[in-house]
Parts: structure tokens; C-alpha cells; sequence
């Protein structure tokens, strides 16, 4: 049944653009951006924790969303994406400059196992991007906000190390 499935595809390439450069992508049968991201194009910054859509470990953005790429089908992108490898930028004197997320990361030491934690990153850089001065639950006193870590600010970012 598979390979009848397999032999009856209409192949066809659709076009993406992952950090700033344009790939022709065979869409093959379903698979998921994760798939396409670390073994076809070698990003691999990018890691696959519970293939579930739960960890949080894969999350890319897709025209500034954050996106579980375990569960996105490759043929529903539509966007300019963006992965862990695309998060730093590049300065006029062609120095890599790290996000700001990336940098709060590394001056508050937050790597443990670092397997989820470019997916950390990511769902932190696109929170951020809309919400530029979180303060945490709204129920806490003023001096407790001021002690949150970034990453509890998190939605949904689950490390299991
Ligand atoms: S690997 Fe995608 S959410 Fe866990």
C-alpha cells in the first residue's frame, strides 16, 4: 500500500526560504519541517525532543511565529523561516552579533543538557518580538516579577534534563 501511495505522488519542489536563502524542497509524502530542516539542509540546531509538539525543543518561527517543525507538515509552510541558526545577526563589519535572547542565555548561564534550549530561544525571541516588557503574572508583587527568570516567562517551554 505504501509503495503504491509512494509511486502515485505527484512530485513536485516548492520553494523555501529558511533564514534569508531560498531552497527547492521535493515535497515528498508527508513529513515535517523538523525532517527537512536537520537531515535534508543540515540545520540542526534545530532538535527533535518528543516529536509530539510538547518539548518545545523544535520550535522555528515561520514569518515570526513560534512553531513546533515536529508537527508542522512541510506542504502547510507558507512564510519565511527562521531557525536557531538565522537567530544571531549579522553586524555591518560582518562580526555575528547575538539576539538578545541569545545573550541573556549565555550571561545568566541558563544552558543545562542545551538540548531544548535553541527552542527556548526561539520561543523566547518571538514572545519578546510582541511582548517587549513582560512582567509576569499579573498577580505577583512588583519585586517578585522583577525576580522571574526569562524562561518562566515562557509559554508552554518544557526542559526534562
Ligand atoms: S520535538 Fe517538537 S515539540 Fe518536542
Amino acid at each position: 500500500m505504501i509503495a503504491i501511495y509512494y509511486l502515485t505522488w505527484d512530485w513536485k519542489n516548492m520553494k523555501l526560504r529558511i533564514n534569508g536563502t531560498e531552497y527547492d524542497i521535493a515535497e515528498e509524502p508527508p513529513r515535517p519541517l523538523l525532517w527537512v530542516l536537520r537531515d535534508e539542509l543540515g540545520l540542526t540546531g534545530t532538535k527533535f525532543g518528543c516529536g509530539a509538539g510538547f518539548c518545545g525543543s523544535c520550535t522555528v518561527h515561520i514569518d515570526g511565529e513560534a512553531v513546533r517543525s515536529c508537527v508542522t507538515p512541510l506542504t502547510t509552510v507558507a512564510g519565511e523561516i527562521r531557525t536557531i541558526e538565522g537567530l544571531s545577526l549579522m553586524a555591518e563589519d560582518g562580526t555575528i552579533q547575538l539576539h538578545p535572547v541569545q545573550q541573556a542565555f549565555l550571561e545568566d548561564q541558563v544552558p543545562q543538557c542545551s538540548w531544548c534550549m535553541s527552542g527556548q530561544m526561539m520561543t523566547a525571541a518571538a514572545f519578546l518580538a510582541k511582548n517587549p516588557a513582560p512582567t509576569g503574572d499579573r498577580n505577583r508583587r512588583s519585586d517578585e516579577r522583577k525576580l522571574l527568570p526569562l524562561w518562566l516567562l515562557l509559554p508552554r517551554e518544557k526542559c526534562s534534563c
